[in-house]
C-alpha cells in the first residue's frame, strides 16, 4: 500500500491544501494530512480545531486521514510505515525551503523520499496566512478556503 503523509501547520486549511490533498488522495492508496503542534507559534485555530476542520472538508475523500503530531515528522512516517512526503509547490519562491527540508528528512531517514506537486495555477498566490490577513481585514474568503469553514474563520479573528 502506497501512503502519503502531507505535512503542514494548515492555520487554517485552504483550497490550495484541499486542492493537493484531493489529487494526492488519487495518486496513492492513501493520505495521511499531518498537523503539526507548533509549541512556539500560537495560531488562530488550536491543534483540534484544525485537525477538526480538516476533516470536515476531506470528509468526501474515503483514504484521507488527519492526523496531529509534535516532534519530527519522520517519526511520523514511521509511526505510519509511510515512505512519501507530498508537498505542494506554489512557485519558485518555495523551492530553497521545501528543497532543503526534502534533503534534511531524506538525512534523518533515508526511506523517505519527498514527492512534490505543483499547486494548481488557481491557488498559486494562496497561504494560510494570507487568508488570516484577508479576513483580519474583512476581505472576501470564498474562493480562497473551503466554503464551510468560512464561518469558523470569521467567527475567531471576530473573537480575537
Ligand atoms: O505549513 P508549514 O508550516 O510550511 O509546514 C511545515 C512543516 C510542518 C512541514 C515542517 O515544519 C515540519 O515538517 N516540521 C516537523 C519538524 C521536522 O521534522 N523537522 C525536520 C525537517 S526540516
Amino acid at each position: 500500500m502506497k501512503i502519503a503523509v502531507y505535512p503542514g501547520s494548515f492555520d487554517p486549511v485552504t483550497l490550495g491544501h484541499l486542492d493537493v490533498i484531493a489529487r494526492g488522495s488519487k495518486v496513492f492508496d492513501k493520505v495521511i494530512v499531518g498537523v503539526l503542534v507548533n509549541v512556539d507559534k500560537k495560531g488562530l485555530f488550536n491543534i483540534e480545531e484544525r485537525v477538526e476542520l480538516i476533516k470536515r472538508v476531506t470528509k468526501n475523500l474515503p483514504n484521507v486521514e488527519v492526523v496531529s503530531f509534535e516532534g519530527l515528522l519522520v517519526d511520523l512516517m514511521r509511526e505510519y510505515s509511510a515512505h512519501v512526503i507530498l508537498k505542494g509547490l506554489r512557485a519558485f519562491s518555495d523551492f530553497e525551503y521545501e528543497f532543503q527540508m526534502a534533503l534534511m528528512n531524506n538525512k534523518l531517514d533515508p526511506e523517505v523520499e519527498t514527492l512534490f506537486m505543483m499547486t494548481s495555477a488557481d491557488y498559486s498566490y494562496l497561504s494560510s496566512s494570507a487568508v488570516k490577513q484577508v479576513a483580519k481585514f474583512g476581505g472576501i474568503l470564498k474562493g480562497l478556503v473551503p466554503d464551510e469553514i468560512i464561518p469558523d474563520i470569521t467567527r475567531k479573528i471576530n473573537e480575537k
